[in-house]
């Protein structure tokens, strides 16, 4: 049970990134009508945004939804580091993929990341953009063969990179890997400055509009929860989790992560640099400034499967001890978690939705590192939209399992998709007897209503809400969420505030209402 109100609590109450708070964000209105366009783009987050700059500024009209508020995903929830060092990868990728592979996957990321920088030096965007030195370190024994395997790979594919044995921060380590001149910034300052180019063009965005099917064919069309509908050329399913999966099975071959972050005033002066470990729990550091001097120092990590870890305040506790031992506390104004999707491969999904289907593109799974993967990936649907050749089409490609990476994925796919009839199962079963009426204010349990599973959650004015705890996915069963108030689906990762109502997809309907008699 949630036990809120008596912990030692010097983290602030409501998460809310740091980003969201320090950048006006434009607002737009909900979609009223049927309208007609050449891209629909399902997703406002940075590959939705990217897309539509890319598409606008060749002519191509485009309407962007997002079922909430614009950049309030996972882009708004971010560390924003913009690299191509994504933890150990490298090795990982020739040994799964091929050598070839693994040098495009660089490739297209490191393209991305200097993507970024020309766009922000071409409009000149305010974006506090630094070039940053990359590390992956270790504390472990066990990890030091496994960063100089990675070091090895660097060499193989041709990527610079250092090994080195200390770091310029007060942490102790055995070795770490390091990739200079890589980049940062404030994610929503950088996007919302393309969004004039995006409207300038005709481009549409339309908030708080929900997508919940697509109707294929010559124009498809994106059909809204209000009963409207968008025909297109082409739709890109931008949405994070596809909300449309065509038959592409998208469930059983992403996984979603929860991570947190805090953000801190510390003690001693933050070095520079972006640092992520390799072992667990991870850590992860990056400093930003506040109006430009003041910096704030971001402790990321102890990531878990979404709705399987039953005290996320802990997580966020964890880091709190962790930012104490290292660089002293000061203040911490700031906590956010956020959701990431990971695939077989650990490659995104970029390209048609299935075989099929040419005219409805996805990009999704883009792991922990977002904002180069994601960049990528708008360039690329704006390559196929604009019927362009891009060399990365093969790697990214959702339909790209050969025999060879099946085999190598085989063993993550049974593993996923018996985890997630574990948690099928797991909750039905489940009669815990339990009514409401020992919650307190602001505490959330599993009670039996009527003799039936319900998720409870009295709020802190003393109102108590009941829902349903099936999943309106798929029908798996929801778990409390303690550090963000919401009832969290460990199947595919949907998530619901505690009325009820979507927060993350893929679900797009709310969990039921329950009455008690
Ligand atoms: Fe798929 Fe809940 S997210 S069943």
């Amino acid at each position: 049970m949630d036990d809120f109100k008596n912990r030692e609590w010097s983290l602030p109450q409501i998460p809310e990134p740091y980003w969201r708070d320090s950048a006006p964000l434009p607002s737009f209105p909900k979609l009223q009508e049927n309208i007609e366009t050449d891209v629909a783009i399902v997703g406002a987050g940075i590959l939705g945004i990217t897309s539509a700059y890319l598409l606008s500024k060749q002519g191509v009209k485009v309407t962007v939804i997002d079922s909430g508020k614009i950049l309030n995903g996972t882009t708004g929830h971010t560390t924003a580091k913009i690299t191509a060092q994504h933890g150990l990868i490298y090795d990982q990728l020739i040994n799964s993929v091929g050598e070839n592979q693994a040098k495009l996957y660089y490739e297209a990321n490191s393209e991305a990341m200097n993507f970024i920088r020309n766009l922000v030096e071409e409009h000149n965007i305010d974006c506090d953009l630094s070039t940053e030195d990359a590390y992956v370190y270790t504390n472990d024994d066990k990890y030091i063969e496994k960063i100089q395997n990675e070091k090895k790979a660097y060499d193989r594919l041709g990527i610079p990179g250092e090994i080195v044995d200390n770091l310029p921060l007060p942490i102790e380590i055995k070795t770490a890997i390091v990739m200079r001149n890589q980049g940062q910034f404030h994610p929503l300052k950088y996007l919302t400055s393309l969004i004039p180019v995006i409207t300038g063009a005709g481009g549409k965005i339309f908030e708080d509009t929900t997508a919940i099917d697509i109707e294929e064919g010559d124009h498809p069309r994106v059909l809204t929860r209000d009963g409207h509908a968008i025909s297109s050329n082409t739709v890109i399913v931008g949405s994070h989790y596809p909300f449309y999966d065509g038959k592409g099975l998208y469930f059983t071959r992403l996984h979603p992560d929860r991570s947190y972050v805090i953000a801190v005033n510390t003690e001693k002066d933050y070095p520079g640099g972006m640092y992520i470990n390799a072992e667990q729990p991870t850590r992860s550091l990056r400093c930003t400034s506040v109006n430009g001097s003041e910096p704030l120092v971001l402790f990321g990590g102890e990531s878990h499967k979404t709705g399987q870890s039953h005290h996320t305040l802990e997580h966020y506790q964890a880091l709190e001890s962790y930012a104490a031992q290292t660089f002293g506390i000061k203040e911490i104004p700031y906590r956010w978690s956020t959701q990431d999707l990971i695939t077989l491969d650990k490659i995104p999904y970029v390209g048609e939705i299935t075989s099929g289907s040419p005219n409805i593109l996805v990009g999704t799974g883009f792991a922990k590192w977002g904002m180069t993967n994601s960049t990528a990936a708008a360039l690329l649907l704006t390559d196929l939209i604009m019927k362009k050749e891009n060399r990365f089409y093969d790697l990214y490609t959702p339909t790209r399992f050969n025999a060879k990476s099946t085999v190598k994925s085989a063993g993550t796919f049974i593993k996923e998709n018996a985890d997630v009839a574990k948690h099928f199962i797991q909750g039905k079963m489940e009669n815990t007897g339990i009514t409401p009426d020992i919650l307190k204010d602001d505490e959330a349990c599993v009670v039996s209503i009527n003799g039936k599973r319900a998720g409870a959650y009295r709020d802190t004015e003393g109102t108590l809400h009941l829902v349903d705890t099936t999943c309106t996915h798929m029908g798996c069963e929801v778990e409390w969420n303690n550090g963000e108030r919401t009832w969290d689906c460990p199947c595919h990762g949907s998530r619901f505030s505690f009325t009820g109502e979507v927060v993350e997809g893929p679900a797009v309907e709310p969990l039921k209402k329950v009455e008690q008699e």
